[in-house]
Parts: C-alpha cells; structure tokens; sequence
C-alpha cells in the first residue's frame, strides 16, 4: 500500500470513493474546488494502483481540520485509515476533526491512534440531527 498526496487526476476515484462511503456525499465539481483550496492537503492510500481510502483537510498555521476521511469498506480493518493519518501527522502540529456521536467505528479509530475527546457540540449534524464530538490529536501531548 502506498500513501500519495492526491491530484486532480485522482477525482473520478475519490468520487467514487465518495459515493460509498457516505450519504452526503461530495460530488466531482465539489472535490475539485476543495482540493483547489490554498489549504487543502489530501492524502490517498493507493493498493494495486487503485485508491482505497483517503483522508484530508485544511491546513492552516499548522493545525489540520479533517474534512473527509473514508476507505472503501473491503479494505476496512487493514490499517489504512491509521496510515493516512499518520502521513497528515508528519506535516502539521495538531490535527482536530469531529465526528458523528454515533459513528462508533471512526470514534474507536481516533482513541486508537490517540485523539483526544475536547467537547461535544449539540445537534451539529442534521439530516439526522445528532451531536457532533470534537477531537484533537497534539503533536506534543503524544
Ligand atoms: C472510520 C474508517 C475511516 C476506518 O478506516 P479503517 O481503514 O478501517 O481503519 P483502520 O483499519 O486504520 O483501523 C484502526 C483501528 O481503528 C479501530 N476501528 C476501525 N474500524 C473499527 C470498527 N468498525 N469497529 C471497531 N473499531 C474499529 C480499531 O481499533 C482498528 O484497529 P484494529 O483493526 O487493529 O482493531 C472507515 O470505517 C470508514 O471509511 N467509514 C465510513 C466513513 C466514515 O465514517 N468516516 C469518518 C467520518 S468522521
């Protein structure tokens, strides 16, 4: 498995990957403004020259706000996931991110590889309302 910044010439794969893994999903007009952004840092985790998952966000005085982070669910549990991250480590301080309170696998990730619960923020998701748990993870709290 090999770990890559993505491009524009990936946006067809992460689409797709998209349109997988969640309900509101971004289409290809929406990536390609995204990774436009000055900000953006995207990472894709490539197997067999195919992407499988991908992770993002915006960076900014070194501190990373997850955006997107997704792997196809035949390559789940293979530690994919855990690699992006640790790819995003290496170039910003601070990483934060939040996360559906229901979402019990990506909140299992996050402890694993050692984010820390700062708060919950009330109904910040709709279509379901749901809280919203926000994490971080510090470069010098590890
Ligand atoms: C959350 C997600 C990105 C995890 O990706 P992944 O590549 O399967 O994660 P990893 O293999 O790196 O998992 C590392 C660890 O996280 C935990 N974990 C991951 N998925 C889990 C699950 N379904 N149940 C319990 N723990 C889980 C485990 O501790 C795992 O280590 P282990 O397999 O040795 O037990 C993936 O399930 C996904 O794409 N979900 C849909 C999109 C999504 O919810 N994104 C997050 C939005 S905030």
């Amino acid at each position: 498995m090999k770990i890559k910044r993505i491009t524009s010439l990936d946006l067809a794969e992460i689409t797709e990957i998209e349109k997988v893994c969640f309900s509101d999903c971004w289409n290809e007009h929406m990536l390609c403004r995204e990774l436009e952004l000055p900000q953006a840092l995207y990472f894709a985790a490539e197997h067999k020259g195919k992407i499988v998952g991908y992770l993002g966000g915006h960076l900014i005085c070194g501190q990373l706000d997850i955006t997107r982070v997704a792997v196809l669910p035949l390559f789940r549990r293979k530690g994919i996931a855990a690699a992006l991250f640790k790819e995003a480590a290496e170039h910003c301080e601070r990483i934060t991110l939040e996360v559906r309170e229901s979402n019990a696998a990506a909140i299992a990730l996050y402890k694993k590889i050692g984010f820390k619960e700062d708060c919950v923020r009330k109904n910040y998701y709709s279509a379901p309302i749901e809280n919203a748990v926000l994490m971080s993870s510090d470069r010098t709290r590890q």
